[in-house]
């Protein structure tokens, strides 16, 4: 069995240049799926909000919802490190409410960190008081879905000067505020570049160039994702229509009485039969 992945296995590999590899998962078959390829992180993402349950944004999605995708995929993944988002709504008002969500990710589906989107003053807050309380946090600048609108639409972070410097800022920030590892999403690689050499902890990439580590949504990977994906997502395989290719066959198969053949039934024996005709008869005449 290979070993667990921890805090110290990730800084670990920084140090040595071994690219940390991360996937997320909402459920028991894709943990299941990460866990078998060996990944060494999987995120329970808030992107469960559209990618699982439909919404057409991470915002509706509940600390209730988030926690029984998270239990799921706990339940499925034995080496790779867990991290589960903290969804939008559930850090927002205090410190403390940060505090007792971010509790109950680790005691109700065993997550090994939490994270947080945003690296302004009040997260950083957020931050340093979960960390305080003993979770490790992965932090999350750039393209913040959670508050998208804020940052007028899902568009890349840190193409002009402004938004350069910003992304620095609360880069280095969220590491003084005790975060972990940080996810960097849609910033330029130039960009994404200049900082990394300043940055003491795990630097996971999505659109962001090089990093330490790349993190994607496994349906976006697998191909299972309907329409357009966001740019920089690069597809590994093409699931999703033979998925629908095999339900198709199923249903066909089923519609011309092909399905179940005589391999997908139970062998009975003449007195069962007999038995049950004796039973219908009784239960049938009058
Ligand atoms: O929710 C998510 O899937 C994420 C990744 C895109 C980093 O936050």
């Amino acid at each position: 069995m290979r070993a667990q992945v921890t805090l110290q296995r990730l800084a670990e590999m920084k140090e040595r240049r071994e690219p940390i590899v991360m996937v997320t998962a909402y459920d028991y078959p894709s943990a299941r799926t990460a866990e078998q390829a060996e990944v060494d992180m999987v995120l329970v993402g808030d992107s469960g909000a559209q990618v699982v349950l439909g919404h057409d944004s991470t915002v509706a999605v509940t600390v209730d919802e988030m926690l029984v995708l998270a239990g799921a995929v706990r339940r499925g993944v034995q080496s790779a490190f867990v991290v589960a988002d903290l969804p939008f709504g559930s850090t927002e008002v205090s410190d403390e409410q940060a505090i007792a969500t971010a509790v109950r990710f680790v005691k109700e589906a065993g997550a090994d960190a939490v994270k947080l989107e945003g690296g302004g003053e009040a997260r950083l807050s957020r931050i340093r008081a979960i960390a305080d309380a003993g979770i490790p946090v992965v932090a999350h600048v750039g393209l913040t879905p959670q508050t998208a609108v804020a940052l007028g639409g899902l568009r890349a972070q840190g193409r002009t000067a402004d938004s350069a410097a910003r992304l620095v800022r609360e880069a280095l920030a969220v590491q003084d505020a005790g975060a972990s590892v940080l996810v960097i999403e849609a910033v330029p690689a130039e960009v994404t570049a200049v900082v990394l050499p300043a940055l003491e902890i795990p630097v996971i990439g999505i659109g962001a160039g090089s990093a330490d580590g790349q993190v994607l949504v496994l349906h976006d990977l697998l191909g299972i994702t309907e329409g357009r994906t966001a740019a920089f997502v690069k597809r590994y395989g093409s699931i999703g229509p033979d998925m629908v290719s095999a339900v198709q066959a199923y249903a066909g198969e089923v519609r011309g009485g092909v399905f179940p053949g005589p391999e997908h039934v139970y062998a009975s024996t003449d007195e069962a039969v007999a038995a049950a005709r004796a039973e219908l008869e009784a239960r049938t005449s009058d």
